[in-house]
């Protein structure tokens, strides 16, 4: 593959002496469950995001499940969220017992249709789940807003969002909770799986704590029902030699994005960054009705490109039993026939990605697609903004 959609071996080489140091450290150390290395990124974390407490889980899917659970959610609950999103938001929320009630994105920046939350909401709701998709953050302060006028919580899923930022303050930090993936391909991955949730109260932190290790208060002392859902030593490890980068490799991210945004804003809908929000691209994604095709002409180049994501949760076969039916979130069910991911990882060199933007606006060349006939995706984006 010339570009392939991620490399996470280019990424180990390019940082093995640390990492390299990180885990031997551990190996050498004897502990390898809840130990200095998990004490010491927590705090590095939560320092870096500007929140109180950080605390470290097995998996951004348990993130969610452990704040939900921490605010007591359970069945005959309901949970609003989208359904435009990678499918473990809505398993947490299955997790918990709780219903998810899905609402609408926005297609410009493919996130929570906040204008929408206040119609779904019942006396049974008992958070919002905004998900900052791609790497784009919602529009928090209006989901706020709503949920403190109905003495609702709101837990930020991060995990496509690690470094992303709404009016100055960084993705995680705004509502009650931030739930994060370290899943290797994120912005701040592990090298394995990995999670964790960031909070400003200190009871919530407390209960965090004890929910992720089977509900123990000290040890065999079990106050709440808890699972084990534990950041690993090793992951740890590995996490804070790289937490000093991320910026940096959001920075490069963001300048892959602005090149490929520069070669194609006039033959595709580009990326949409909302004023006073940091996009921090997990992913580049691009919208043309010709997406299947475009999909397998890059393909044919050696350039792989993948999409986030073909079926949304609410016609998912899982979800079937929630008795959504096609055409009940109409921007959702318009964009996925259209969206294309683009290779995005910081290690991408601008000859890689001037090969996509040749690829794409090649397609574009030998089919006679203009512009114009790409516009039917671009106006349904700008209406619904
Ligand atoms: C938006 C979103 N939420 C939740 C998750 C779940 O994270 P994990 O794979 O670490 O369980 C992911 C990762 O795939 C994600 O992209």
């Amino acid at each position: 593959m010339k570009v392939p959609f991620g490399n996470m071996k280019i990424h180990y080489q390019a940082y093995k002496k640390e990492l390299d140091e990180a885990v031997a450290r551990v190996m050498e150390s004897g502990y390898y469950i809840l130990g200095p290395e998990l004490e010491k990124f927590e705090k590095e974390f939560a320092t870096w995001l500007g929140a109180k407490y950080t605390v470290g889980c097995a998996s951004g899917t348990e993130a969610i499940y452990l704040a939900l659970a921490a605010c007591d959610v359970g069945p005959g609950d309901e949970v609003l969220v989208v359904a435009h999103t990678a499918v473990p938001t809505i398993s947490a929320i299955s997790m918990t017992g709780a219903t998810p009630v899905f609402v609408d994105i926005k297609a410009s920046t493919y996130v929570m249709r906040e204008s929408e939350l206040e119609s779904k909401i019942t006396s049974k709701t008992k958070v919002i789940v905004p998900v900052h998709l791609y790497g784009h953050m919602a529009e928090m302060e209006t989901i706020m807003k709503v949920a403190s006028r109905h003495g609702i919580k709101v837990l930020e899923d991060v995990a496509q969002a690690t470094g992303a930022t709404y009016r100055g303050q960084t993705a995680g930090t705004i509502g009650d909770f931030g739930a994060f993936s370290f899943y290797p391909s994120k912005n701040l991955g592990a090298f394995g799986d990995g999670g964790a949730i960031s909070t400003n109260s200190e009871e919530m932190y407390k209960k965090l704590v004890m929910l992720r290790n089977y509900g123990q208060s000290k040890r065999y002392y079990h106050d709440i029902v808890g699972i084990n859902s534990r950041l690993d030593e090793i992951q740890c490890a590995i996490l804070g030699a790289q937490l000093p980068y991320v910026h940096e490799w959001n920075d490069r991210r963001r300048e892959i994005a602005a090149r490929y945004t520069a070669g194609l804003k006039d033959v595709v809908v580009t990326p949409v960054e909302q004023p006073g929000c940091k996009h921090v691209y997990h992913l580049y994604v691009i919208q043309t009705p010709y997406r299947d095709e475009l999909q397998q002409y890059l393909l044919d180049r050696e350039v792989q490109c993948l999409i986030h994501y073909p079926i949304p949760a609410h016609l998912q076969q899982a979800y079937a039993f929630l008795g959504y039916k096609t055409g009940t979130l109409p921007t959702t069910e318009h964009i996925v026939k259209r969206i294309l991911s683009l290779p995005m990882f910081p290690e991408l060199t601008d000859e890689q990605v001037d090969l996509v933007i040749e690829g794409i606006k090649d397609f574009h060349k030998e089919r006679g697609i203009t512009f114009e006939m790409v516009q039917s995706a671009r106006t349904l984006a700008e209406q619904s903004v």
